[in-house]
């Protein structure tokens, strides 16, 4: 089944230029960027995107690092899209992440585990709320 799902190249990536190398990876694995924009969140806008965490010890932290530089915010499209943009990017923990995930191969050996790369949803409600939350309808083209 066709689905859409929100990806964000956090600031780490986009401050090592690897927009191109992340987008490859999404490519190569036949999901379609059908959205996408560079933005710089806002404090308040970060907060509101990761209110799940907002009681975790490293949510104060997780919204600094968010906010410290822009990031690529984008709708990816292709069968099964949210599952398998999860599985290319790897364990949340990037030294605990497999070899060949995004994760691994460009955020390994950080110390700040809140930079991780990037972000994707990782259910089809999370999916429709952050994409919703970044993007109006015509904004993103099939
Ligand atoms: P994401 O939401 O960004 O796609 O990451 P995820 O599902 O793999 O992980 P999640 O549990 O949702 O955590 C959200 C983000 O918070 C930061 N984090 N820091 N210091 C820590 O222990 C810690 N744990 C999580 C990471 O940036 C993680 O991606
Ligand atoms: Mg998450």
């Amino acid at each position: 089944m066709s689905e859409k799902t929100l990806s964000i190249v956090k600031p780490d990536l986009v401050a090592k230029n690897k927009i191109g190398e992340v987008v490859k990876r999404f490519e190569d694995a036949e999901l379609r960027v059908v959205g996408m924009k560079r933005m710089q969140l806002s404090q308040q806008q970060a907060e509101q995107f990761y209110a799940e965490h907002s009681e975790r010890p490293f949510f104060g932290e997780l919204v600094d690092f968010m906010t410290s530089g822009p990031v690529v915010v984008q709708v990816l499209e292709g069968e099964n899209a949210i599952k398998k943009n999860r599985d290319l990017m790897g364990a949340t923990n990037p030294n605990n992440a497999d070899e060949g995930t995004i994760r691994y191969d460009f955020c390994r050996g950080n110390e700040d585990l809140s930079a991780n790369g990037v972000h994707g949803s990782d259910s089809s409600e999370s999916a429709q709320r952050e994409i919703a939350f970044f993007f109006q309808a015509q904004d993103i083209v099939s």
